[in-house]
């Protein structure tokens, strides 16, 4: 049974037979969908819940006072950014995303809370124009022309003659096979018409080619390879989509060093990090970002385990990059080699592209924008300088804990700017201290925190050998010029488009969808459900049970539906739902199309997928707990006392689980 032929028969009554409207409603449906996704991606649940609830970091997570129940002692509200939720582990157990969050707070439903969110992350809740829909088609059959380029230069390089010396030099450097399959490295033949060729035979058209940015176009118009006699390097952007090739020479006396797709629809240099799709969730992990300059240099520290590591390819970091790497984290450390962290400590060591590219119009960060962007985001910026004459590739493959060490020993890059200054220069002579003085001077002004700033300006006094007093005069004369109203930048306009969900979000996501999925097909597994699982000495299954807004409200519908006889309980809960979640329910129904339709095996692979979604729950509030319980002044007893009866009652549900999981998995 196709959902979307009831979906066009409620609208078409809905509609009373206006096809028109039903025919716009329906393009609707489609681009809401993406518009939850990209909602969610956009906004910071942390900076969304901490607009009205004071948080405090605690490990990965933040933890504040519940705003939804009257505050005990100790905080029991948890934020998880890296699935996106929010739980409060005290009076009211409840939690859900973002958009859960909003209509509690708010008391509003599902398409309201979009509404407000929809503001916020400054995304339209229009249809896509004509327009807009023939570019996402576009871009679809430009991915696709470019994974088949993948696919065409990995066989050249791993089953051609001509391939061999690609693979012996990549070799040569370290790179295991596995690592250039994982990062998809092939070889470009030194012909001017091999892709060409390969494309023709397949009879797609030219113009698609030259557009995507494989093809050049030569004198008179003749169309040719653009990349010939180049190891190939696919790059992809946050989310994995192909967005183009960084190719590098193998015949040293060849132009340029790396050639790069051009701009192009899906290539825009400025707005990717190399290696991003394969390093976010280490990213994540480990709280931290490193930034190297080569392509070579990322794929080697990830062959060396080394995964939050990403490359801006070359050139300076832009804003757009900055603004990526912020939802992932905001600790970043620059791993500059020598000399261009020495080159007048301006920071732009990462600037090396020697290709002009079209990009003049872009903010390029030098330590003054970096720094304020830093206390913008309350970032922490660092510098790791490398040993000189040597890449991060090398340091890796020499050393491995060497380059351990040299991230963990990076520099704050105030500090760093101050030292390399000091380095270069004669610090006994005054005219080259105040040289520098009125170098770092502005830099420490930018500092947020003032703690900070003080410390720094001690260093700084230290460092040249003068009265921290009068440098501070220094630096209110400084402060002077630079309050001057200075026009503000629109930020928000070009931020990038945001990543999809953490892998984490995802397959809890998937198990929810699965729930959801065999019952709406299934309603009547409802009972059973509730039933296996009360036999168990469980709860019944509730919205509490799931972590998206649009789950539970999917839930709450179904339950609802089960009450009343007036229709199917499908049809029920489509007619009752609002069209972004029609899409959803939609989605959710093919996944679980064509199940078979045993009971028993139904109700077991239904009864499997609660409990496992139910330790997810149950663990991270046990976690919570732990927590709860170091935090407990030892003055307080009967606090104590409390969380830990709570403890003694999560313990014997987890047996439960375990129990009934075990039931479960040996049917
Ligand atoms: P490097 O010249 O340092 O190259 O450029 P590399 O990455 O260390 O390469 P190997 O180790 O010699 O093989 C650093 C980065 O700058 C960009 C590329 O992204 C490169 O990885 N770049 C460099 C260009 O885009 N074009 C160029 O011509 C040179
Ligand atoms: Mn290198």
């Amino acid at each position: 049974m196709s959902v979307s032929i009831i979906l066009q028969a409620i609208l078409v009554k809905s509609c009373e037979g206006n096809m028109k409207r039903m025919c716009r409603e329906d393009e609707c449906i489609i681009q809401r969908m993406s518009v939850i996704d990209e909602i969610k991606a956009r906004l910071d649940i942390v900076d969304l819940i901490s607009e009205s609830v004071s948080l405090r970091r605690s490990g990965k997570n933040y933890i504040g006072f519940c705003p939804f129940h009257s505050n005990t002692r100790t905080p029991a509200f948890v934020v998880f950014p890296e699935s996106g939720t929010w739980r409060c582990f005290g009076q009211c157990n409840e939690g859900g995303d973002l958009f859960a969050f909003v209509m509690k707070k708010e008391g509003v439903d599902f398409s309201q809370a979009l509404q407000i969110l929809a503001q916020k992350a400054g995304v339209t809740l229009k249809p896509p124009t004509p327009q807009e829909a023939v570019e996402q088609e576009e871009h679809a059959r430009y991915r696709f022309l470019l994974e088949d380029a993948v696919t065409f230069y990995r066989h050249q390089l791993l089953n051609t003659e001509a391939g061999k010396q690609a693979l012996e030099y990549l070799r040569g450097r370290g790179l295991r096979d596995d690592t250039l399959e994982a990062f998809g490295i092939g070889y470009a033949p030194n012909r001017w018409d091999a892709l060409l060729q390969h494309f023709a035979a397949k009879g797609v058209e030219m113009q698609d080619l030259l557009q995507v940015g494989l093809l050049s176009e030569g004198q008179e118009g003749r169309l040719h390879d653009r990349f010939r006699h180049r190891i190939m390097i696919p790059i992809r952007d946050e989310r994995g989509g192909l967005a183009g090739f960084g190719a590098r020479i193998l015949d040293p006396n060849d132009v340029p060093k790396f050639l790069n797709s051009p701009q192009t629809p899906l290539f825009d240099k400025g707005r990717l990090l190399y290696g991003l799709d394969r390093a976010r969730r280490a990213i994540r992990e480990a709280d931290q970002v490193v930034l190297v300059e080569g392509y070579l240099d990322v794929i080697a520290l990830h062959q060396a385990g080394f995964c939050n590591v990403v490359s801006p390819m070359g050139t300076a970091l832009t804003e757009q990059q900055l603004f990526l790497l912020k939802r992932f984290t905001k600790r970043l450390v620059l791993a500059l080699d020598a000399d261009a962290a020495g080159e007048q400590a301006t920071l732009r060591g990462l600037e090396v592209a020697r290709q002009a590219m079209d990009h003049s119009q872009e903010l390029f960060f030098d330590s003054h924008g970096l720094l304020r962007f830093e206390a913008r985001l309350q970032a922490d910026i660092r510098v790791a300088t490398l040993p000189p004459g040597l890449d991060p590739d090398e340091v890796v493959q020499k050393d491995p804990q060497q380059w351990q060490q040299l991230i963990a020993t990076a520099q704050p890059i105030v500090v760093h700017v101050m030292e390399t200054l000091a380095a270069q220069r004669d610090v006994n002579d005054p005219k080259q201290k105040s040289e520098i003085a009125s170098h770092v001077l502005p830099l420490i002004r930018e500092v947020s925190n003032p703690l900070e700033r003080d410390t720094y300006l001690q260093r700084l006094a230290r460092l040249l050998r003068v009265d921290e007093r009068s440098l501070m005069s220094s630096l209110a004369a400084t402060r002077k010029v630079a309050q001057q109203p200075k026009k503000k930048k629109e930020t928000t306009a070009s931020s990038p488009t945001a990543p999809a969900m953490p892998l984490l979000a995802q397959s809890l996501l998937s198990l929810e969808q699965h729930i959801l999925g065999l019952l709406l097909r299934f309603p009547d597994l409802l009972y059973r459900l509730d039933r296996a699982l009360q036999e168990e000495g469980l709860e019944r299954l509730s919205p509490n049970d799931f972590s998206s807004a649009e789950h539970q409200t999917l839930l709450r519908l179904l339950q609802e539906s089960l009450e009343q006889d007036l229709l199917e309980p499908l049809q029920y809960v489509l007619q009752h739902l609002s069209l972004p979640l029609l899409e959803i329910a939609d989605t959710i129904l093919e996944k679980t199309e064509g199940l078979q339709s045993n009971p028993q095996r139904l109700l077991d692979d239904l009864l499997r997928a609660v409990l496992q979604r139910r330790q997810r729950n149950l663990n991270q509030q046990i976690d919570y707990l732990r927590f709860a319980l170091q935090e407990t002044p030892q003055n307080d007893p009967s606090a104590s006392q409390s969380y830990q009866q709570k403890m003694l009652l999560l313990a014997q549900t987890r047996f439960k689980l375990d129990k009934a999981l075990k039931k479960v998995t040996s049917h």
